[in-house]
């Protein structure tokens, strides 16, 4: 299996022959201090990839340091990376070092490098070429020996074209290119990923692993994860606390993932159909659409949720034969209680 590094903290996973190549580059281009840009899609590791180059440097010792470029306000990243002298402006106290200087003898990771103002690229150039910063504020650069990575997801040759993004920038820090195929484009890793966020999962919870049978699995191979491994793995943690059982089966995925339901029938499904019957309501598997999985365009939390209580309801009801004392029971409602609920959703036999 392809793992370029395991530590404690984390292993990247994929056997693929798009990911092998990435682990490939990974393997040459970590030992040299060469500039390192690594481009993909949000949620396909490009943090990941960019702390394995780190950490199989001989910098791996020295700081890593990661900055998200588009998540601080524009004012503030001047600042943020390359610190301010005690006096610089009104507020500043005390000197503060930045993050840059922070990654000395390191590694500094400038995420989502396509977001940088244009003002700061212009410093940033100058920083990669004399090799030393300017604490704003500041009356001598301060030399500095850093490692830079940077990543994004936009197509940069795109924002040179607009304008956006300076054309020299780009080509020092483009050395050497490194391009994380999208989860679509490597099918063959989700199984192996798969696994290997159920087994992350149960272990943090102190459970013993669920296992995935293989027509589940085979949905999960078909789905297009537009958001990734993070969606993938932020998933199957929601599986793990909330499929019923020890194995999961497809009657456990929601219906984006299980591909079977089209997408506007979801509107059908949250403005609830009175002309069905219960029971057609529950093979239409009303609860089990949301069961988890939250669609592209969001959810309307409150009627989702009624949606789910009504077909818990409704499937108490049918098993009891309508008997609402026993359905009471099995959902742990006082009698009362349940046929408020009933009155209120409007829900008869
Ligand atoms: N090949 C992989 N194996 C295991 N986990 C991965 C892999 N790629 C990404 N991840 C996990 O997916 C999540 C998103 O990765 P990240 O590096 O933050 O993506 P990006 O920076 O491209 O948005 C993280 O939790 C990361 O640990
Ligand atoms: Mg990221």
């Amino acid at each position: 299996m392809g793992i370029v590094k395991q530590t404690a903290n984390y292993s990247i996973i994929g056997e693929s022959q798009g990911i092998q190549s990435v682990f490939d580059i990974v393997g040459k281009a970590a030992g040299s201090d060469s500039t390192v840009m690594v481009f993909g899609e949000s949620g396909t590791g490009k943090e990941l990839i960019a702390r394995a180059l780190h950490e199989n440097s001989p910098r791996r010792d020295k700081p890593f340091i990661a900055v998200n470029c588009g998540a601080i306000p524009h004012e503030l990243l001047e600042s943020e990376l390359f610190g301010y002298e005690k006096g610089a402006f009104t507020g500043a106290a005390t000197t503060r070092i930045g993050r840059v200087e922070l990654a000395n003898e390191g590694t500094i990771f400038l995420d989502e490098i396509g977001d940088m103002p244009a003002a700061l690229q212009v410093k940033l150039l100058r920083v990669l070429a004399e090799r030393e910063i300017d604490r704003l504020g500041g009356t001598k650069p301060v030399q500095i020996d850093v490692r830079f990575i940077t990543a994004t997801h936009r197509n940069l040759e795109d924002s040179i074209k607009e304008g956006k993004f300076r054309e020299d920038l780009y080509y020092r820090l483009n050395i050497i290119p490194l391009v994380i195929p999208p989860l679509r484009d490597r099918k063959g890793d989700i199984p192996l990923l798969a696994r290997h966020f159920l087994n992350k999962c149960s272990e943090n919870q102190g459970k013993e692993s669920k296992t995935i049978n293989q027509e589940a699995m085979q949905k999960l191979v078909d789905y297009s994860w537009p958001g990734n491994i993070r969606e993938l793995g932020n998933f199957i943690e929601r599986m793990v606390v909330l499929s019923v059982g020890s194995t999961i089966t497809p009657r456990d995925l929601p219906e984006k993932v299980r591909g079977e339901v089209p997408r506007e029938s979801l509107s059908k499904i949250t403005e609830p159909d009175f002309e069905q019957s219960p029971s057609e309501m529950l093979q239409n598997g009303l609860q089990q659409s949301f069961f988890m999985g939250l669609p592209e365009d969001g959810i309307n939390l409150k009627s989702v949720v009624e949606d789910f209580e009504r077909g818990l309801i409704l499937e108490a009801l049918e098993k009891t034969n309508w008997v609402k004392n026993k359905a009471a029971g099995l959902l742990q409602l006082n009698r009362t209680t349940l046929v408020e609920k009933l009155k209120k959703m409007k829900i008869t036999r």
